[in-house]
């Protein structure tokens, strides 16, 4: 497997592979934890999971500055493109589209969704991506939903999802959707940004691989993991 994953805090990280960086959810200028500013990313695309403010403030600047095409639910491409964002590529939760890197398909995400200006950011979703050989399914911001044991049918070999609790998923339910996804390599993340979602990750990595098969990686703010 030949992919890097490097986190930024919060929902916030970058894959790499086959010379193709994909930016998720960059959250930067106003994340306590970010150490990189989004003047440090060139990617080749930025892929959205919703409209929160802690998702997506920096696209703007960073898809207009790199030329990266922004990857989201149609009505949240379709705001980033009236915002100023030239290439933007729409999608559905179930639907799935080859980029020149690989398959991405949009999943189930049972979450708000509101834009800063007050409009309608389309639902939350998380994404499936296949990028250097390797399956990623990010969940999104979401609660445990049982369609997370179909993605599971998907053969994903790593699975980034949150354990922060309160907004999304918490610990326990994250460790039944990795149960129900069955994975090879777990990364946890949106957490301990604020104090309603701070979690010990390394309790979360404990139960990870006492009950599953599954290695549990808890990356650092700036950190990277090669898959
Ligand atoms: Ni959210
Ligand atoms: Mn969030």
């Amino acid at each position: 497997m030949t992919c890097t994953y490097t986190y930024h805090g919060h929902a916030c990280f970058t894959l790499e592979g086959d010379g193709v960086t994909l930016l998720f959810d960059p959250f930067l200028t106003d994340n306590p934890d970010a150490k990189a500013k989004p003047e440090d990313f060139s990617p080749d695309y930025i892929i959205l999971s919703h409209g929160h403010f802690d998702h997506m403030p920096d696209t703007v600047a960073i898809a207009n500055r790199s030329d990266a095409t922004v990857i989201g639910v149609f009505e949240l491409a379709s705001w980033m493109n009236s915002q100023g964002v030239a290439s933007v590529h729409g999608m559905q939760p179930g639907g799935s589209f080859k980029f020149p890197f690989g398959r991405v398909k949009l999943t189930i995400a049972h979450h708000g969704t509101m834009l800063p200006d007050g409009s309608y950011g389309g639902v939350a979703v998380g994404a499936i991506v296949d990028l250097g050989g390797v399956r990623v399914y990010f969940t999104g911001d979401t609660a445990l939903t049982y369609d997370m044991k179909l993605y599971g049918e998907e053969h994903i070999d790593v699975l980034v999802l949150p354990i922060g609790d309160n907004y999304t998923m918490g610990p326990e339910d994250a460790l039944r959707c990795v149960k129900f996804v069955n994975p090879k390599v777990v990364i946890p993340l949106h957490y301990n940004t604020w104090p309603p979602i701070v979690q010990d990750a390394q309790a979360f990595k404990t139960a990870v691989e006492a009950e599953t098969d599954a290695t549990c990686i808890v990356v650092g703010v700036a950190e990277s993991v090669t898959l």
